[in-house]
């Protein structure tokens, strides 16, 4: 398994100060930058698009952006999201037309492609794409806003996702979504994730170098 990945999710940030918040939380040793894309026709709630991406970009952020899109239809955003800077871009196989294209799209733009599963998107979705996706997704919560309640059967769907991500042999970084905190993110690594995203949990908290180590350590089984 590779290393893992803490991800806080800016939903979660003072949009006011977002390039401040975005750099507090690198240097308090979180690893990527993920950022929810919605539209208010995916999903029922609209934050950011690209022009967010490329000032964070132009503020000196270095770290993996990883665009989570919960928009439709998702093509046409795509080419924006990679001159933004993205470096993953992720997407909800149900928002688009072709999904095979889509992430072709991605690839071809000079970004990462992953496939985001919503809780009762079945893993069939993965037949046909698990070959050409770097990342794979799954929701632990209805997309849409973040300081949810984590849905538990999500973690039986990790270890099914694993099991497929360890027989095709890629490299492919398999990320958990929603209502993952200190308490509850050792289950989620031993299910089988090794990339996390976190919102509320990082930025509710005071002091978020302490909560990016307690993550650590709880997915580390200390
Ligand atoms: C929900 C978003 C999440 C959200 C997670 O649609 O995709 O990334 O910000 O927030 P928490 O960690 O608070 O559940
Ligand atoms: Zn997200």
């Amino acid at each position: 398994m590779q290393p893992a990945v803490i991800a806080p999710s800016i939903l979660s940030a003072d949009f006011a100060r977002l390039g401040e918040e975005v750099d507090s939380v690198l240097a308090a040793g979180a690893d990527w930058v993920h950022f929810d894309v919605m539209d208010n026709h995916y999903v029922p709630n609209l934050t950011i698009g690209p022009m967010v991406c490329e000032a964070l970009r132009r503020h000196g952020v270095t770290a993996p952006i990883d665009v989570h899109l919960m928009v439709s239809p998702v093509d046409r955003i795509v080419s924006d999201f990679a001159a933004a800077g993205a470096t993953y871009v992720s997407f909800h196989p149900e928002a688009t037309e072709h999904v095979d294209r889509t992430i072709q799209l991605i690839r071809e733009s000079g970004c990462r492609p992953g496939i985001v599963f919503n809780p009762a998107t079945p893993l069939a979705w993965l037949d046909y794409t698990l070959g050409s996706v770097d990342l794979v997704l799954l929701m632990s919560v209805n997309p849409g806003f973040g300081g949810q309640k984590f849905i538990p059967s999500a973690l039986e769907k990790l270890s099914e996702a694993r099991r497929r991500i360890d027989a095709s042999g890629r490299e492919v970084r398999l990320e958990i979504d929603g209502g993952v905190k200190v308490d509850n993110i050792g289950a989620i690594a031993r299910a089988g994730a090794d990339t996390f995203v976190a919102g509320s949990a990082i930025f509710g908290s005071k002091d978020y170098a302490a909560t990016v180590a307690a993550m650590r350590r709880a997915i580390a089984g200390g």
